[in-house]
């Protein structure tokens, strides 16, 4: 079944679409400019996941911590959000978003669960995703805001803030520490043991996007390069040097365990700044 249309939100400067369907921000731009990048091939039918913008990855990442776990990157991207609140603060405007196991019956990670996440678009994007554990037992999960962003050209940015940082290079399997900045010269998919407190300076588009996390012990740079793009029915062919994903999040050794009772928050806040 095709998706409904996005909602739209925000203020004057700071325009968002939202799909209730993953509660996915599709599309974010402030003075007319796109920060998020989307896909000219992403699909729109229930059961698939968006190409672009911020899909919410819980409550695993990629195929979980076991390998095999299915659809990638969990259920929430691919499931129908309640919204739950719309209010205008004036300098932002902020939905509220609410997911439960009746969206997803019988499937991990627990008994009984509820993800809330809310999303204000305002002169930044600020994101806030709540998992709490409503069951008696505690059960762990992994959790990632799988940010695409929009750049010039990705082998002309310099991403900072992961200097001295340990990673799992997913490309080849090895774990590695990061020197300087990081650069993109080739497919690069990495999960750095490090939250996401980033800067990504585009000498092509003339700015900066500073990404601040909180409540995240992981960040992850993908781009897909030539070859996987290809590969990717739903991504084309010559757009990978236009995309960057920083994603924040708890993944693998990080990923995150809960009390029965308890919740956590992870945050993603995005701000653009002319360089
Ligand atoms: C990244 C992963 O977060 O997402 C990559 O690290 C993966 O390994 C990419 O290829 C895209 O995943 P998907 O399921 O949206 O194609």
């Amino acid at each position: 079944m095709t998706l409904d249309v996005p909602r739209e939100v925000g203020t004057e400067r700071s325009v968002a679409q939202v799909y209730d369907y993953g509660a996915h921000v599709w599309s974010w731009s402030l003075d007319g400019h796109d920060v998020l990048w989307t896909s000219v091939k992403s699909l729109f039918e229930t059961g698939k996941a968006l190409r672009g913008g911020v899909p919410i990855c819980w409550p695993w990442f990629g195929p979980g911590r076991s390998g095999d776990l299915t659809p990638a990157h969990g259920f929430a991207r691919i499931s129908e959000w309640a919204l739950a609140g719309r209010v205008d603060r004036g300098n932002a405007e902020v939905l509220t978003y609410v997911l439960d196991p009746e969206a997803a019956p019988g499937a991990l990670p627990g008994e009984d669960w509820r993800v809330t996440y809310e999303v204000s678009v305002g002169d930044e994007l600020e994101l806030a995703l709540t998992a709490e554990n409503r069951g008696a037992t505690s059960f762990s999960y992994e959790v990632a805001l799988h940010t695409y962003l929009a750049v010039g050209d990705v082998r002309q940015v310099a991403i900072a803030g992961l200097d001295g940082a340990s990673y799992l290079d997913k490309v080849t399997g090895q774990p590695e520490v990061q020197v300087g900045d990081v650069t993109i010269v080739a497919e690069t998919d990495r999960v750095y043991d490090r939250g996401a407190d980033v800067v990504v300076t585009d000498p092509v588009l003339g700015r900066r996007l500073r990404v601040a996390s909180e409540g995240a012990a992981n960040t992850v740079v993908w781009n897909p390069w030539v070859a996987k793009s290809a590969a990717m029915p739903d991504f084309g062919d010559d757009e990978w040097p236009g995309m960057l994903c920083i994603e924040a999040g708890n993944m693998l050794d990080h990923a995150v365990s809960l009390e029965p009772g308890g919740s956590e928050t992870l945050r993603y806040r995005l701000a653009v700044e002319a360089s």
